[in-house]
Formats: C-alpha cells, structure tokens, sequence
C-alpha cells in the first residue's frame, strides 16, 4: 500500500471520483491507448487481465447460475496501484472471460471512501454476498495499517447482489466488523475469508502483531451481519527481520484462505513476499487451526491467492501474478498483473498440498507436437508466438533436464532439474525437487508472453516473469543432460481473445 485515494486521484488530476466504469475504447491518465496494448508482445493473451490498468488480487470468485465469477483488485485510472475498486470477469469456463464493469467502488465519506480492498464471496439467503475490506483515512489512534506509510483505518464491509448477473451490488452502509478485537495491537486487519460450519458462519481476517507474529483472527455469526470475536484461529511468528512493513517480517498475513480439501484442513497465507500453505488439523469444538506441514505454495511472482469450490467440488485457486519489472516501465505500458490459470488443489496421502492446472486449460491446445528427447540431441526451435504447453515426463529414470528459452542468443530463462542433485534451479531461485517421482509425474510448462507458470509433479509450482522474448528471435531448447530418453510433450496454445484485451 502506497499511496491514499485522494492523493492518488489529485495526482491524476482527477478529482475525488466515484466507480468510473472505463469501457473498452476509452483509456484513462497514465495509461497507453488500447491499441498499443493490444500489440505489446509482453502482454499475456490466455491469462485474464483487465482491458488496461493494474490488477492485483483475485477477490470473491463464485459460480452462479452457471457462469464463473471472478472479481480482482484494480485501479480502474492507471497502471500503478491504488484506488481499489473490484474489476469483474465472467466465463463459461474459467479460461475464456468477458469483462463486465466494476462491482465495486469506494463510496465516497463512507468506511471504504478510500478503497475496496481484498474480500471474498459466499452465497447468504440465496443472495450472493460479498464480504470485503473497507478503508478510509482515519486519526492515529485509530489506523489499523502499520506500515510505516498508510494512514488507514480497516472494516469488514458487507454486500448484497441485486441480480443474478452480478452486475449490481448494494453496500451495507456500516462495517459489518467495525474495529480489531480489544487488547490487540494489529499490524492490518483485512482481507475476510467466511466459511459456513454446522449451523453458523465463521470468519477468518488477516492480521498479526509486532513481536508476536501474523495470525488469523476468528470470528462467528448466525446473520453474516452480527459478528463475535472467537479468538485467534492460527498463530504464526516472525521471521526475525526488522522491517518498516510487517507483512516483510512476517508479522501480518495478507488474503488468508482456510478450507478442507478431501478431509484434510488446508490455510493459505500471504506474508513475506511469498504465500504459504499449510495442511494440519482442525479442532472443530475448540476452533483451532494446528498447522502440521507448509511450504512454498509457489517459488516465483504470484501472490494473495483466493480459492473457491466449482460446482463439480474441485478446490480451484487464482492467484496475482506480479510484474517484476520496475515501476517506470510497467506503467507507461498501460497494464500491469495477471491473473493465473486456474489450479486444482488436492492434499496427497503425505499430506502435502498438490497443485495441477484444471482440465479447461487443455481446451486452448492446439495440435499436438510430440517427440522423444535423446541425450545429447537437444530438441531446439524458434517461437513466433508465446503461447506454448510443455509436457516432459519426468517420473521415470533421474532426470536431469533443461527447459531454456534464448534471444538473440542469450540465455534469458532457464529452469533445470536435477532429480540426482534433488534441486530444481531458475537463476537465482532454487528449491527441493519433490522426493519419491512417481512414474506418471510430469513438468509441465505453461508459456504465455512475459508469464510462465511451471508446476513440478503437481507438487511444487514457479510463476516467472520474462520481458525479453522476441517474436522470430526467441528461440526455446529443451536439452536432457542424463542418459535416459523423455517423452516431451508440445502443443500451441490459443489466446483467448483476437487481440491481447482478454476479452
Ligand atoms: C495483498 C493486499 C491485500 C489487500 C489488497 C489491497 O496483495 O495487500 O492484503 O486487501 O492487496 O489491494
């Protein structure tokens, strides 16, 4: 968090403005005009985003009436962040999506006039309902963001659909959760995740304290209205940094996500940069959280992921992709974060969480395009468009194997695996290849413009960013660097849009 609504909106010479609704054609202060962006060969063209401007984290994302939802942070002015408004996608299928305008927008003198920060959506009397984060400039005494920067004051804001394609939401007009239990000093306090359990609701909100680390606090209600401080659901504890932002130091979990997953207990939480997971066991009579495994949910640029159930019972997860370039260049090129594909989780025997791209990305396929790698024989061509699947076996021997793309020559992106070494290596990230492969696990590579989500045997997963890719001078190699053959698998993948607007 950077920079207050009002200042943020002055300093676009914009004034105080209430949900601006940009329809495609229209380009707004700091940003490029639509038809540069939709020739930016960096721009993803199978990851949703928003026509133009900054998204961050996917927010209440809910099937209905047979459509998918999916809402995100956006600034609706520029390609920076601020301003938070929630930016609103539908799709039959969670690959190829519409964009509809925005749900929310700060209400200007009310507890979220200076944002609509991160939130989450269940369905309440047969209305869907969201249930977000309001902020609102407020007095020191009574800020809950202690970051160093932001004068901001967190509620818990309620939301009630007025129709059944979403488009029309109605605020309550008070925080549903006004201020942060008594006794704790909160490093933040947002970011809500309802869950209903026997026959209430309950409700989890990022937080933490200085010294003590970041949590999540649990609240119940009966009406989604009236809410009871429980206690903490989770603590965590620090990393021992010194830091201005506790999100830094692990003293505040940001979008925490708490559900079950075939039987199993599984939160998620952001902090640190990174996002966790962890798999343990839930007290139902006491309502406590005990962690028992976690990791790195991914190893690379995704951030504050949300999950919600499809229909069909998958567990499925969006997450923020981030840009890596600085600011000085991602804004001038008018857009800025994207959205993953979507990805199952599951909680394997080991309890550990599993995490596989969903089936519907396999309906962007193109013709298939396989062959058998030999040692020494790197299998080596030319790209003129970014949109690739990569499919290699790797259960089978100990693979050792380099998946690189190249322009110009260089080497710009590299990921090695090295099943001896146990090691999986891209540049300066590194991280455990999982043990035991199985015979049927794969890499499998998603290459989208400057996006490539990778995931190692549904086990480990790396988002990377890679700004250097040149139509007709980018080449991709895959070389095994081991004596046993692997299958790869190759298809072209279809944007999903006919320009790069995602719609
Ligand atoms: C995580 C986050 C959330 C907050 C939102 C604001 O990226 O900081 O904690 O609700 O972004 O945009």
């Amino acid at each position: 968090m950077k920079q207050h609504r009002r200042q943020f909106l002055k300093s676009l010479g914009l004034g105080t403005a209430t949900g601006i609704l940009l329809a495609r054609g229209q380009s707004a202060a700091l940003s490029a005009p639509l038809a540069d962006i939709a020739h930016d060969p960096l721009r993803p063209e199978l990851h949703l985003m928003p026509p133009h401007n900054w998204m961050n984290d996917p927010n209440g994302p809910i099937w209905w009436k047979g459509q998918y939802h999916l809402f995100y942070q956006l600034n609706p002015h520029a390609a920076v962040w601020g301003d938070m408004h929630w930016g609103h996608a539908v799709s039959p299928d969670m690959i190829r999506w519409r964009h509809l305008p925005i749900a929310l927008a700060p209400t200007p003198g009310s507890a979220d006039s200076e944002g609509c920060f991160s939130g989450s959506a269940v369905v309440f009397d047969g209305k869907p309902t969201f249930i977000y984060t309001g902020v609102q400039n407020a007095p020191p005494s009574e800020t809950t963001i202690h970051d160093g920067n932001d004068k901001l004051r967190e509620t818990q804001m309620l939301a009630v659909a007025e129709d059944d394609q979403l488009l029309n939401w109605k605020k309550l007009e008070t925080p549903i959760i006004a201020t942060p239990p008594q006794g704790i000093y909160v490093t933040g306090f947002r970011d809500p995740c309802p869950w209903r359990e026997g026959d209430a609701w309950y409700l989890g909100i990022g937080s933490g304290e200085r010294g003590i680390g970041g949590c999540v606090l649990l609240y119940r209600s009966h009406d989604l209205r009236h809410w009871e401080y429980l206690h903490k659901l989770v603590q965590g504890k620090p990393n021992g940094l010194v830091a201005v932002n506790p999100c830094d130091s692990g003293e505040m979990w940001e979008c925490p996500d708490f559900f079950a997953v075939n039987g199993h207990h599984c939160l998620l939480y952001s902090t640190e940069n990174q996002v966790f997971w962890t798999t343990g066991e839930y007290d139902t009579l006491r309502h406590l959280y005990i962690p028992m495994r976690t990791g790195v949910l991914d190893h690379g640029s995704y951030y504050a992921p949300k999950s919600f159930l499809a229909p069909d019972r998958r567990r499925i997860l969006w997450g923020w992709i981030r840009e890596t370039r600085p600011e000085a260049q991602f804004a001038p090129a008018g857009w800025s974060g994207a959205m993953s594909i979507p990805r199952v989780l599951t909680i394997n025997s080991d309890d550990e969480l599993e995490m596989n791209p969903a089936v519907e990305v396999e309906t962007l396929r193109g013709a298939e395009e396989s062959s058998t790698l030999q040692p020494g024989a790197p299998l080596k061509q030319t790209l003129t468009a970014f949109r690739r699947e990569l499919l290699i076996s790797i259960g089978d021997a100990k693979p050792k194997v380099a998946v690189r793309l190249l322009t110009q020559g260089s080497v710009v992106w590299e990921l090695l695996l090295d099943a001896s070494a146990h090691l999986v290596t891209c540049g300066s990230i590194e991280f455990a290849l999982p043990s035991r492969l199985k015979s049927d696990d794969v890499l499998r590579i998603f290459i989208d413009a400057s996006v490539i989500e990778s995931f190692i045997a549904g086990r480990e997963a790396l988002t990377s960013r890679v700004y250097t890719l040149q139509p007709a001078k980018t080449e991709l190699q895959i070389e095994l660097i081991t004596e046993t053959a692997l299958k790869v698998r190759q298809w072209p993948l279809a944007a999903i849009s006919p320009d790069r607007l995602t719609t």
